[in-house]
């Protein structure tokens, strides 16, 4: 972690007058492997990083929030009765969304001073807004006195992208930020909510994470855009076969093969992303569990073929870091993580080699793209809670 807790205390003296009462933080995620198969109620394998969004805060009598958001030097005002979209502010619909569904849940909602400050980079496909979303829940949980259970948590993290924002957004994201653990990434079954936690333990591999520097969020457009491409699969699916199913889970690689020529060339392209990501997914966390960092690298890479043929959410920028990242010493697979459109790629690279790696990998990107682009090293970190 690199948020200075005694500064980010100071920042709120200095802004609410009066000590903090309490310090909440929540960490940012980068997914192995499992992409855009959540909505799908399909399989993932994300692991949260160190990066990550801590809240300093104090209750206040009224139902008001008084925020400031010390990366952005932005002030904000909320009320808490009323709990609608600030367009000035947009940081700050994090916070009231969660307020709003913990006001929906009837659980004791408190009005706060509060300090936000975080170093997870905003819209590289790292989460920070989850990361803001489950440190709010965190910060209203201490506050009120209450403990949202299991997946219930991330799922109203969830409701707050899909209800509050607009955004058709699977849990993963939510469910890594709260329930990550140290040393471990996290296996999830995105319809039963059954998770496993996987070591990250291989012997001489290293994760390095990339960032291309094109910060394209999350393109709601395209990604919503998939969503209901998918659901156009399922249901021309479920009418060719006659086969009852809600989601691409409920489909195998043969019955997608006997839709080929019913289905639209692009839903059956986005299907087959999906129903193959799954099996890649799950072979994905066997490979983890026996230190296989060989047999990830290739379902990485393969990973990453079928988002850019098949799902069609790399650009130029991502698939030059990760066609040269495939031709240095040391890499083992290299892919796209998070939503797409930008944002940054995940790396599996032989630990001896890892700094002549990103050396390599930041200098070749520069002189091919002419970006800046950033690589850095995370363990995997606990989920969200409570510092102090
Ligand atoms: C974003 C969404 C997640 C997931 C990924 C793609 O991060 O918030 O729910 O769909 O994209 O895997």
């Amino acid at each position: 972690m690199s948020i200075r807790i005694g500064d980010a205390k100071e920042t709120f003296v200095r802004h609410f007058g009066g000590a903090p009462e309490l310090v909440v933080r929540a960490p940012g995620r980068v997914n192995i492997i499992g992409e855009h198969t959540d909505y799908n109620h399909g399989f993932v394998l994300p692991m949260a990083i160190e990066h990550e969004t801590v809240i300093v805060a104090r209750r206040r009598a009224d139902m008001r929030l008084h925020a400031f958001a010390a990366n952005l030097e932005r002030r904000a005002e909320a009320d808490l009765e009323r709990r609608v979209r600030n367009v000035d502010e947009p940081w700050l619909d994090y916070v009231v969304g969660v307020a709003n569904e913990v006001a929906k849940l009837a659980l004791p909602l408190v009005g706060a001073d509060l300090l936000i400050v975080g170093d997870v980079p905003i819209g590289c496909g790292l989460s920070s807004s989850a990361s803001l979303e489950m440190a709010a829940l965190a910060m209203f949980e201490a506050l009120g006195g209450f403990q949202v259970e299991g997946a219930e948590a991330p799922r109203l993290g969830q409701r707050v992208e899909n209800e509050f924002l607009g955004l058709s957004t699977g849990i993963m994201d939510q469910f890594i930020s709260r329930m990550g653990r140290r040393g471990h990434a996290l296996f999830l079954d995105c319809r039963s909510f059954a998770y496993e936690l996987v070591p990250v333990a291989f012997a001489s591999a290293t994760f390095v994470i990339a960032n291309t520097g094109v910060a394209r969020g999350l393109t709601s457009s395209k990604y919503n855009e998939r969503v209901a491409q998918c659901r156009e699969a399922v249901e021309g699916m479920g009418k060719a076969l006659g086969k009852a199913g809600t989601h691409l889970r409920d489909f195998d690689m043969d019955d997608l093969l006997e839709c080929k020529t019913t289905l639209s060339d692009t839903a059956f392209r986005r299907a087959r992303h999906i129903i193959s990501e799954n099996a890649r997914t799950q072979t994905a966390r066997m490979a983890m569990r026996a230190g296989d960092a060989d047999t990830l690298g290739d379902l990485m890479n393969a990973s990453d073929e079928s988002l850019r043929v098949d799902y069609e959410v790399t650009c130029p920028e991502l698939d030059a870091m990760t066609s040269i990242a495939r031709g240095l010493s040391g890499c083992r697979g290299a892919r796209m993580t998070g939503a797409g459109f930008g944002g940054c790629t995940i790396n599996l690279v032989a630990t001896d080699a890892v700094s002549a790696f990103c050396e390599e990998l930041l200098s070749n990107y520069k002189r091919q793209t002419g970006l800046t682009g950033a690589t850095f090293v995370s363990s995997p970190a606990d989920g969200a809670g409570r510092i102090e």
